[in-house]
Order: structure tokens, then sequence, then C-alpha cells
């Protein structure tokens, strides 16, 4: 089968690579039907993800047909419609049965990362029966890619820990495919002010139809002073952190009010300075999170309920044979205006 790999920093390509076949007894083998690429792929690809290993086939996120299934998965069937999960969690360890599947002791983010992922024809899936969701009958199914994993780390890394309240003055720095996820999300509990930044004007003017009161470019470096000047001198409730370099978590130092909540989504790839001469006095909170897709079946009725639309996250289509345009697209967004990019089979 032809599947997309990561040969080292820098290096990657489509090979021929056998079909997976069932290891364990609550494994599936999932035909891929529709997948797409994520900002943390180009992290890997940077060199960024040391758990990555070169030889890896990358991809968490799509929805397939199940192929086959391990003697002890009952919960599906050859032939069903499946969305794929990008957190793999065998329900029942300490970490899963705290709804924390992100550190599932033999699953958590290991698809398209530590073990081969859904670029590709076939993917195995391990614990299918708590790491596969059924498709509703009629359901849109490329929005049901964005619940692979945008919208629950939007949701959960962001707005969840970001503790996103009515009437709340929220910040989201990286308006990405993330960034907007966590925009999208965040209007289900009513803050007063939405104020999105990036460097990308064409994602701001994005966001502004997707729901942000304010936008902010921050290449000229005075992001901090315009977020102080749109909130009266005060700050922000919520600083949600969604890009994953050190500039943009000293914004999120800079722009947080007393009491307020740095909730911080993006991947970093190296050390990042922390203010405590500053910030020991604030009364804030940092919190880190991978995305534990725990939310997963709660946004899938919102989003079946016409409550939120991830479907204008879409902004790109390719065929599996086209997957290096596809990566070429989404890794030059300022020019393209990709967002998330279908790949069909
Ligand atoms: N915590 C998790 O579980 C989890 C899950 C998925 C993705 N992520 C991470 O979330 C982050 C966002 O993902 P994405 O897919 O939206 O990525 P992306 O690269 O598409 O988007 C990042 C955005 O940040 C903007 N940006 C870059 N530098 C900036 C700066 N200095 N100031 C302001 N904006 C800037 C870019 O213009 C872009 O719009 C990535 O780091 C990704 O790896 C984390
Ligand atoms: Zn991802
Ligand atoms: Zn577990």
């Amino acid at each position: 089968m032809k599947a997309f790999v990561y040969r080292g920093p820098g290096r990657s390509g489509v090979e021929d690579r056998p079909r997976p076949e069932i290891e364990g007894p609550g494994d599936a083998i999932v035909k891929m039907v529709k997948t797409t690429l994520c900002g943390t792929d180009l992290h890997i690809l940077k060199g960024d993800v040391a758990t990555c290993a070169p030889g890896r086939i990358l991809g968490h996120e799509g929805i397939g047909t199940i192929a086959a299934l391990g003697p002890a998965v009952s919960t599906f069937h050859e032939g069903d419609r499946v969305l794929i999960s990008c957190i793999s969690s065998c329900g029942t360890c300490g970490y899963c049965r705290r709804g924390m599947y992100s550190h599932c002791t033999t699953g958590g983010w290991i698809l398209g990362n530590e073990i081969d992922g859904t670029q590709a024809e076939y993917v195995r899936i391990p614990h299918a029966e708590t790491s596969l969701y059924p498709i509703p009958k009629g359901a849109d199914e490329e929005a049901m890619v964005m619940l692979s994993d945008i919208l629950p780390t939007g949701f959960e890394c962001g707005v969840l820990n970001g503790k996103v309240a009515p009437g709340a003055r929220l910040a989201i720095v990286g308006a990405g495919p993330i960034g907007l996820a966590a925009l999208l999300t965040a209007q289900l509990y009513s803050p007063a002010e939405i104020i999105m930044i990036d460097l990308d004007d064409n994602r701001l003017a994005m966001a502004r139809t997707f729901g942000a009161t304010q936008t902010v470019n921050s290449t000229d470096g005075k992001a901090a002073a315009a977020v102080k000047a749109l909130t009266g001198g005060l700050g922000v409730d919520t600083a949600i952190e969604a890009v994953g370099i050190g500039a943009t978590f000293q914004l999120c130092q800079d722009i947080v009010s007393p009491g307020g909540v740095i909730a911080n989504i993006g991947v970093h790839g190296e050390k990042v300075d922390l203010h405590l001469e500053k910030l020991w006095s604030q009364n804030i909170t940092i919190t880190t999170r991978l995305v534990d897709a725990v939310t997963t079946p709660m946004l899938l009725k919102t989003m079946q309920s016409g409550k939120i639309d991830p479907t204008r996250l879409i902004t790109h289509h390719f065929t599996f044979d086209h997957i290096l345009d596809a990566y070429e697209t989404f890794a030059n967004a300022a020019r393209t205006k990709a967002l998330k990019v279908i790949i069909t089979a």
C-alpha cells in the first residue's frame, strides 16, 4: 500500500509499505477514506517531536471503513464507517479511568508518532473499541475528520483548561486550525470579547467571520500593547497559546490579567522563558495538556445539532496520489490560504 513516511528532519516521501495486520485482540484494521494534515505533522517533519522515529507513517486524523477486527472487538463490524481518534485509549488503565486518555499506559498519542498512522491506504488501530467512534448515518464525513484532533484539542486544551466563562475576555494567539477550533468552541460559553492574534491577515479575516470580536496582527511586535488598549488596560481573563513558540507564550504572559489563565496548546520544540519575577504575584494559572479527546462524543452531538460547523475550516481537497501537493499547500498557508486540507483515498 502507499503511505506517507517521515524519514528524518527535512526528509519525507511516499513509499510502498506492506498492509498492516491485526497484532493484538483489540485491534482494528481501517481502510482509510479521508485523512488530513496537522500542524503537528509539520513539527515532526522539522524534527521537533523526539518520539517520532524516522520510518514512521504519519497521520493521526481521519475516517475510514473497518476492514478487519481482532477477536476481542465486539462493538464494531467489518464494513462499519468509523471516526479515528488521534488518541488511542485502553479505557481501563488508571489514566483512562480518570478520563486522561492522552496518558493511557498502552496508548495516548501514539498514532502517526510511535506507531504507523493514517496517511496511508490502511491503518492499524489498537484498542479499537475505545479509540474509534461509529459515524452516525447521514453525518457530514468531512466535518467528522475535524473531530479526530482539532476540535477536541481547541476545546479541551484551550477552552476547558482556559476556563472560558460567560462575559470573559479571551485572547487566542495563533489563528491556525487549532486556534480557530478554540474560537469556534469558545463561543459555546459566550465570552464577551474574543481577540484573535496572528501574523497572517488572511487568517485574521477568517477569524472575524468565525466570531472573533477583535483581531490583532502581531507582525510589528506590539500585540501586547494592542490587547491592553482593547481591554481598557486590563488584559484578558484567558490567553490561549495556539502556536508553539517562545514569542507567543511570552505574549500570553504579557496579556494575562490578574487571576487569569494561560492555556498552552502549542507543541514546543524549544525551551521557553517563564517570567515568574513578574507573574509570581498575579494569581494566574498556567495549564498544559495533550488532548485527551475525551469530549469527542459531546462535540459530535454539538456538531450534529448545528451549533458548531467545522466544515468552514476545510479549504482544500486532494486525492491521496497528490499528498505531496497537499503538504506543499498546507506548509505554505500564508500564500495558499490553506487551513485544513482533506485527502481522499
Ligand atoms: N496540545 C495538543 O494536544 C495539540 C494537538 C494538536 C496540535 N497542537 C499544536 O497546536 C499548535 C497549532 O496548530 P495548528 O495546526 O493550528 O498550527 P498552524 O501552524 O497551522 O498555525 C499556527 C498559527 O500561528 C501563527 N503564528 C506563527 N508565529 C506567530 C507569532 N509569532 N505570533 C502570532 N502568530 C503566529 C501562524 O501564522 C499560524 O496561523 C501547533 O503547535 C500544534 O503542534 C497541540
Ligand atoms: Zn494533530
Ligand atoms: Zn488506558
